[in-house]
């Protein structure tokens, strides 16, 4: 059975569509974009919507049909995303039939990229998710996002995952972290470092797709990878 893998969060700017990329990418997943402004992942991509005569996603949304995925060298595997996105009037449930529907179709796994906030493509994708990874800063406003998504959502198969995490990690904030999970089934995942150079990254390849990784990136590269591998474990 294909795993669906959700990447979402509460707040923007936390990580989610550089993970989303990279979770993708090591996993050998489609890439499905639900970001449908800003720096989504279609962008990074190189995948241009204003300059495209057909709007593959909301094409295959609108009439039930499987898109087509667009072949990644070095990058996932990807289905654009969508500025419509944000008027379409499909319900949650439409949309988990959807994302189901897909990976099955497929035979893939697919991850999926979720605009920040609630949204009904966010809802619709995390209620089929195997496992939701929620990028999550040490600080308090992120945490205390978390905090209420942990309560709102038990049911769910959440992972926090640390996200770009300082060299010294401030020591109030991980017990914080540690007491919102405790007594919860909602585990924490291997942390990703705070690294510069993935702020004003320019390529569009994956880091993890790096040959040689640069050094430059290498903790973030390492830490990628071992998300990967515990999500893989996660959902198997
Ligand atoms: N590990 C990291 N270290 C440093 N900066 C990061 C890291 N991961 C992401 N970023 C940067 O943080 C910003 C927000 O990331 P993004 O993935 O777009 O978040 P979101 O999708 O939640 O809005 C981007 O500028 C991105 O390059
Ligand atoms: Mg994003």
């Amino acid at each position: 059975m294909p795993k669906k893998v959700v990447v979402g969060s509460r707040k923007g700017g936390v990580g989610k569509s550089t993970m989303a990329y990279e979770v993708a990418y090591v996993l050998g997943a489609v890439l499905v974009d639900f970001e449908w402004d800003g720096d989504s992942v279609s962008r990074r991509w190189g995948y241009r919507h204003e300059e495209r005569a057909t709007d593959p996603l909301m094409a295959a949304l609108d009439k039930g049909r499987t898109p087509r995925v667009l072949k990644g060298f070095r990058k996932p595997d990807l289905v654009p995303g969508s500025p419509l996105l944000l008027d379409a009037t499909l319900t949650p449930d439409e949309f988990a039939d959807a994302i189901a529907k897909w990976a099955e179709e497929w035979g893939r796994d697919l991850v999926v990229d979720t605009h920040p906030g609630a949204s009904a493509s966010a809802h619709g994708a995390m209620s089929v998710a195997d496992v939701i990874c929620v990028p999550t800063g040490l600080k308090t406003g992120d945490l205390n996002g978390t905090e209420q998504m942990v309560k709102e959502m038990l049911d769910y198969p959440l992972v926090i995952v640390p996200n770009m995490v300082r060299r010294v990690p401030p020591a109030a904030e991980i017990k914080r972290l540690t007491s919102i999970v405790e007594g919860t089934p909602v585990r924490v995942g291997p942390p990703i470092p705070f690294v510069g150079a993935v702020e004003v990254r320019k390529r569009r390849i994956a880091m993890t797709a790096e040959n040689p990784v640069p050094r430059a990136i290498l903790k973030v590269v390492d830490a990628y990878r071992d998300l990967g591998a515990f999500v893989q474990e996660y959902v198997s």
